[in-house]
């Protein structure tokens, strides 16, 4: 029966792995997969996610199920880390989930059950797994106009023309905040101009927040979400835990869904959790009883949002480096988008096969569509990066 399949494609970004791990040069970098590095291009366990792990050796005493929902004081810390005090009461409910990633594919299965014919809208362009993570049923893709090559920023009356064509049998996803890989985002007005047209239209709001805290502060980061969270009736949220936590391999990510009424949101909740039985069962414990354990101690909470300060304070540094070694290098102000950007991603505007050359020539490694990860840059290595990225697009 196997003879039937063929070798799907590489994915766009993991594919890149191996072969910067087995390339021989000494100055390569990685700007390819989104995990933060630090200036030593090093990936740390955080020092409060090595205290809470201690914590939770020393207190462990069971590795009996937990349950459908997971970890329920981490749904609580979730709850309160994304919306803070802005979720209408009983009307919002989180399952702790396989990653943000587990977090999408649950609440597309969620929205399936809800509206068989429903459209989902991606951003132009979008996080490469969207589509893949999303596609359930009979539920279409579709498009929305997001980022403007020309400007290097949101097309802001393009999408919301856009958005305005649309109706309850659709479903947009909206990037929280640092939006993969463009790195443009929605200023707050912009957000306040969704969250209407969503009201007016409904269209049915469906977050990916998986980078709150490395943009302008946790708060900050989730001023979309909570905005929504008291404009609109009903939504869906997909959290990760991986970057701001530091905890990529643990898969820990969250899945909300906010109803009309008390009554549909529990309803909501019951059918998310059996939707995860259905796929896994149950999600891994580890790193949702460490994000947990965090949250819920005054001195381990401070440390955590120093630590993320710390990685999201060395990102906009980086990127007001960069943009000033375009501009002095270049002579031109082409690259300054990099330093209004946020978030872990920029696009640089390179074609596939600059992207190949700078490989090939320079032991850079970027996403084919030029999607720089900012904490994957050293700096000692800017003037060099700066260089080859002008050698490749002369
Ligand atoms: C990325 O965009 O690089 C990260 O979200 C990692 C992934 O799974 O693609």
């Amino acid at each position: 029966m196997f003879e039937s399949l063929s070798s799907p494609k590489p994915d766009a970004i993991l594919a890149q792995m191996a072969p910067f791990k087995d390339d021989p040069r000494a100055d390569k970098m990685n700007l390819g997969i989104g995990v933060y590095m630090d200036d030593k291009g090093k990936t740390i366990i955080p020092g409060v996610v090595k205290l809470a792990e201690q914590l939770l050796l020393d207190s462990e005493e069971s590795k009996t199920y937990v349950g459908l929902a997971g970890n329920l004081s981490y749904n609580e810390a979730m709850k309160e880390i994304v919306f803070a005090d802005s979720a209408p009461e009983g009307r919002v409910y989180g399952m702790q989930a396989p990653g943000g990633s587990g977090a999408l594919s649950v609440l597309a299965k969620l929205m399936e059950r809800m509206r068989p014919n429903a459209k989902i809208w991606l951003s132009t362009p979008t996080w490469p797994n969207h589509a893949a993570l999303l596609s359930t049923g009979n539920i279409e893709i579709g498009e929305y106009p997001y980022f403007d090559p020309e400007t290097c920023s949101v097309d802001f009356p393009a999408m919301a023309a856009k958005l305005r064509t649309m109706g309850p049998d659709d479903v947009v996803i909206l990037h929280g905040c640092c939006h993969n890989p463009t790195g443009a985002n929605l200023t707050n007005e912009q957000w306040d101009e969704v969250a209407e047209i969503v009201k007016e239209t409904g269209l049915l709001p469906f977050f990916d927040i998986a980078y709150q805290g490395f943009g302008d502060g946790l708060d900050e980061d989730a001023y979309s979400v909570r905005k929504f969270a008291s404009t609109v009736d009903e939504m869906l949220v997909a959290v990760s835990c991986s970057k701001n936590f530091g905890i990529y391999r643990d898969r820990v990510g969250c899945a909300f869904a906010m109803g009309a009424n008390a009554e549909t949101a529990s309803i909501a909740y019951a059918n998310m959790q059996n939707i995860a039985r259905g796929i896994y069962s149950m999600p891994p414990d580890h790193g949702a009883s460490v994000v947990s354990i965090i949250w819920n101690d005054d001195a381990l909470k401070a440390q955590w949002k120093s630590e993320l300060a710390v990685m999201s304070n060395r990102m906009t540094s980086l990127r007001t480096k960069l943009a000033d070694s375009f501009r002095e290098q270049s002579g031109t102000n082409k690259f300054d988008f990099i330093g209004v950007h946020r978030g872990m991603f920029s696009l640089l505007g390179l074609t596939p096969e600059q992207v190949d050359k700078i490989k090939k020539d320079h032991g850079i490694y970027m996403i084919s569509d030029s999607r720089i990860n900012v904490a994957g840059v050293q700096e000692a290595n800017i003037e060099r990066l700066v260089k080859a990225v002008l050698a490749v697009s002369a």
